[in-house]
């Protein structure tokens, strides 16, 4: 990676320049923001002038003279007040045209600091609709995993789906009065969200009005709820209890559920190394607690066991504090109920206990909405409270809108699963290809609405900033033309194709020379696939990658226009096959790590 090579170069010219850096000084290398002056550029000589109280430039000037950048730049230039620009020669970026196209991964070099890293994404809970916080998490964390794995961390992901809990009484009480074998036959996750829903409601002691206001029902209703409310209680209970009636169907909706899901994420191509779920560590919970008090992490406040602010920090920081108007609001996090019952709190502390004792994790990253960032401070301080010195990162995530602005809905109205988005992408992508009769067989039809409906899906996602409320749009997301899944596959697919129409007969040789503009930008930015991926990781943003990689497609296209590739002769022609064959694996690699298929024609 061309910023890494610049960094430690120009940390040795410091050096070579008898210059010894503060302590804490970092010697920063970044992609030019302005393309004109150079390819990468640094302000570490302004930085460090200023601190040193000297001139600049002179300072810029030196550090130029004691550069040694052989090989590697063809020009070192100063701008403004101190601006180092390098710009990259065109041998080195032929070289690295040759290492894409005859090497591994597309030459991209494995970090050198490799962690053990546990992703905890997807995340549904038995029995409740998925909504589209699961969807999100599910794409960004998937990515999250590939790209970690691809640049050299060992990666463990875990689905730690919600297979325990309070529900879990009303689920039982549906099951026991409300199923439809045939439904559940059809649909499990489906009818077991219908009779859980149904027993929810039922449940109730008011109603919403058209306001939004609570209304207090008839109390012959309300007395029927409480009485119903009671009977589910009693269920939990029982469950709780190890009756073996109640856990042979807690098991069962358990067992439906994921095999239905494990067809989603199979379809999906994600794959998860543990789906250890909440109940997996009911056994850890007591005993965690216990520790927590005798430790003095935790205390008993009226009857519950909590997690409070231990008054340390200042209240802006405090993870157990949040401002209501001018004041600051206590929130501690509970870690046992008054009636003794454990919380989602206590469950993701044992498993952290689990994933750092069992798989010696030095870092976990929590793919989950927004909604949940004051859970996660709460559980992250409390953690460090421990002893645990895991890094703990909450990976958030905004809302996805539907084109109306409103909260997202599918066709068919209602809850918004996975499965729905995915079928409904694919039907649309498959009436799409339906329209242009292409000579494909129905088979290779539904490949490609395959790969294309679940790819515009992912992508849309992915090319967001995860943190803002994006508007999911059909239209948008399946269009051949912008920044879209089928406009970087259909790249992918161009390039195929020249290599389709040259047969067998091509035999590239290993001896890229660059000499057009068009040619060396595009070689400058199939180099940089290297810092794309690595800088997903930095700020945990797929959308670095998706916007990489828009450009990428971008560029091939200006040198496909600027330059004849089929038509040209000898080294020039050898060196423009080798720049598509490059473009063609990094766009193919690049997809791959956003979890997206790519296909040989469209
Ligand atoms: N099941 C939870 C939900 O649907 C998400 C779990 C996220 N992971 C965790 N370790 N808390 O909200």
């Amino acid at each position: 990676m061309y910023r890494s090579l610049l960094t430690i170069q120009l940390q040795a010219a410091f050096t070579a320049a008898g210059i010894t850096l503060p302590e804490g000084f970092s010697v920063a290398v970044e992609l030019a923001s302005d393309t004109r002056f150079g390819d990468y550029q640094s302000n570490a000589a302004m930085t460090l002038a200023k601190q040193l109280k000297t001139n600049p430039r002179a300072l810029a000037e030196q550090i130029k003279g004691a550069l040694n950048v052989e090989g590697l730049c063809s020009e070192v230039s100063i701008a403004g007040p101190g601006f180092l620009n390098f710009r990259i020669s065109p041998a080195a970026l032929a070289s690295k045209v040759n290492a894409i196209v005859s090497g591994e991964a597309c030459d991209v070099a494995k970090t050198g600091a490799p962690r053990t890293v546990v992703i905890d994404f997807s995340a549904p809970n038995v029995a409740k609709p998925m909504h589209v916080g699961h969807i999100r998490s599910t794409f960004i964390g998937d990515c999250l995993a590939r790209v970690a794995r691809f640049v050299g961390h060992k990666v463990i992901t875990d689905n730690h789906i919600g297979d325990w809990g309070t529900q879990f009484g009303m689920i039982i009480h549906g099951w026991k009065t409300l199923l439809d074998q045939e439904a559940l036959k059809a649909d499990a996750i489906h009818e077991l969200v219908r009779c859980y829903k149904a027993v929810n409601s039922a449940c109730a002691v008011s109603k919403k009005d058209e306001q939004g206001n609570e209304v207090p029902l008839p109390p012959d209703v309300v007395a029927k709820a409480q009485a119903l409310h009671e009977t589910c209680k009693g269920e939990l209970v029982k469950l709780q209890q190890g009756d073996a009636d109640n856990l042979a169907i807690w098991k069962e909706c358990v067992r439906l559920t994921m095999e239905q899901l494990d067809k989603v994420y199979g379809t999906l191509g994600i794959h998860f190394d543990y789906t250890l779920g909440e109940s997996y560590f009911n056994d850890a919970l007591a005993p965690l607690v216990d520790d927590l008090l005798a430790r003095g992490i935790a205390v008993v406040s009226e009857g519950a066991v909590i997690i409070a602010s231990d008054g340390t920090k200042a209240p802006e920081n405090d993870p157990f504090l949040i401002k209501e108007g001018d004041a600051w609001k206590p929130t501690p996090a509970i870690v046992r109920k008054g009636d003794g019952g454990f919380l989602y709190a206590t469950t993701d502390l044992a498993t952290i206990n689990y994933r750092v004792n069992e798989w010696k994790a030095d870092e976990i990253w929590y793919v989950v909405g927004a909604p949940q960032a004051l859970h996660f401070r709460q559980v992250i301080d409390a953690a460090a409270r421990m002893g645990h010195t895991t890094k703990l990162i909450h990976i958030a995530f905004g809302s996805i809108l539907g084109e109306d602005g409103k909260m997202f809905k599918t066709r068919s109205g209602e809850t918004v699963g996975l499965l729905e988005v995915i079928e409904e992408a694919i039907d649309r992508a498959r009436a799409a290809a339906d329209e242009k009769e292409q000579g494909f067989t129905p088979e290779e039809k539904d490949s490609i609405a395959q790969t294309i409906g679940s790819g515009a899906v992912k992508y849309a996602e992915l090319s967001q900033n995860r943190l803002t409320d994006y508007k999911f749009s059909w239209d948008k997301m399946l269009s051949l033309k912008g920044n879209t899944a089928p406009y970087l596959i259909n790249a992918y697919v161009r390039t195929r194709s020249i290599f389709r129409k040259l047969g067998d007969s091509i035999s590239l040789t290993n001896d890229c020379a660059l000499t057009e503009p068009a040619e060396i930008t595009l070689a400058t930015k199939l180099a940089q696939f290297a810092e794309a991926t690595h800088d997903v990781l930095s700020d945990h943003r797929p959308n670095v990658l998706a916007t990489y990689l828009y450009e990428l497609a971008n560029t091939y296209h200006s040198f496909y226009e600027a330059c004849h590739v089929l038509n040209s002769e000898g080294t020039v022609r050898n060196t423009r096959l080798l720049l598509c064959e490059a473009t063609s694996r990094v766009l193919k690699q690049g997809l791959d790590l956003l979890g997206i298929k790519t296909t040989e024609r469209m």
